[in-house]
């Protein structure tokens, strides 16, 4: 089992993808902690308690971390994942409440209590992450694998040079891309491809009153793209950890710009190292066919829990 810790801005997909780590016995989820992205930080850590107990995990601690950009006024995303961050679903109210403290916090402390054992996965803004790293530079020891859905080194989707995650806090992004560590860069290069299909949404129908959450919320998701469906993208990272062979990374030199009029967001990668050394394990392509076929036998498991 790997130990994982989910940093998420819930969020459509970011619901798809935690329901990917709680249906995958591969996945030991040792916490979810929160941060304002797609919608503010009440409503990410209202998502993220309301989901917790909608997928069973009850004993996933859930610590809410920043509100705000480190230095711009930040960007949301509503009219994507809409005015509550999960479409028109409406969960049942939670019980428990947020573990007391601060994510910042709570994933210094999380990573020093098992040096080497646990992968940091960030599918929103970076800003905890950036944060955390400034406080205990050492987490970049700390850590067994850092994987971020954010970036491109083709395309943005916020802006034409910059992907949402990176742009909603680019010098979040930048501390992050800069402390020391590889950053596995699962970006819109490959996320893109990860498109929920006709046949995938049918598939999805028949998860019981699991499919009472995902259909509607994939069916809200506004990312349509050319082949017809919205991009799951945060479920790719999960997908990562959990079966590195879906994904094939190159390394890479990434820098983000955080002071262009046109560019400011933009992760600007260069796969010719020349002698550099790189700072991130950039990912070039995705299985796809295996992608959904690990996230609908997750989904299948999810559903029979909670059936
Ligand atoms: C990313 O932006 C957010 O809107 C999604 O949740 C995902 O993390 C995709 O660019
Ligand atoms: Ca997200």
């Amino acid at each position: 089992m790997k130990k994982l810790l989910l940093d998420c801005d819930p969020g459509i997909d970011d619901a798809l993808a935690l329901a990917l780590a709680a249906g995958s016995p591969e996945i030991d989820l040792v916490g979810i902690t929160t941060v304002g992205g797609n919608v503010n930080l009440d409503l990410t850590t209202a998502n993220a308690l309301a989901l917790r107990e909608f997928y069973r995990i009850d004993d996933v601690p859930v610590t809410p971390g920043s509100a705000q950009a480190l230095l711009g006024a930040g960007v949301r995303a509503e009219s994507v994942h809409g005015a509550t961050g999960l479409g028109g679903v409406i969960l049942p109210v939670p019980v428990n409440g947020v573990t007391d403290g601060h994510a910042v916090d709570f994933i210094i402390e999380t990573l020093r209590s098992a040096p080497g054992e646990i992968t940091l996965v960030a599918v929103g803004p970076l800003t905890n992450i950036a944060l955390a790293v400034r406080r205990e530079p050492r987490i970049v020891e700390w850590v067994r694998d850092f994987v971020i859905m954010g970036g491109s080194y083709t395309r943005g989707n916020h802006t034409p040079a910059a992907e949402f995650n990176i742009k909603a806090d680019p010098e979040a992004a930048a501390i992050v891309f800069g402390a020391g560590w590889n950053v596995t860069m699962v970006g819109l290069d490959v996320t893109l491809t990860a498109v929920v299909t006709e046949s995938i949404l049918d598939q999805m129908r028949s998860l019981g009153r699991l499919a009472d959450l995902v259909v509607p919320i994939s069916q809200f998701y506004g990312v349509v793209e050319a082949d017809g469906g919205p991009a799951i993208h945060d479920a790719v990272a999960v997908a990562h950890v959990i079966d590195p062979s879906l994904l094939k990374v190159l390394p890479a030199v990434v820098n983000v710009e955080t002071v262009g009029t046109y560019t400011s967001g933009m992760t600007v990668t260069d796969f010719q190292l020349d002698g550099k050394v790189p700072n991130a394990s950039v990912a070039v392509e995705l299985d796809v066919d295996r992608f959904w076929k690990l996230v609908m036998e997750a989904y299948g498991r999810l559903a029979a829990t909670i059936a």
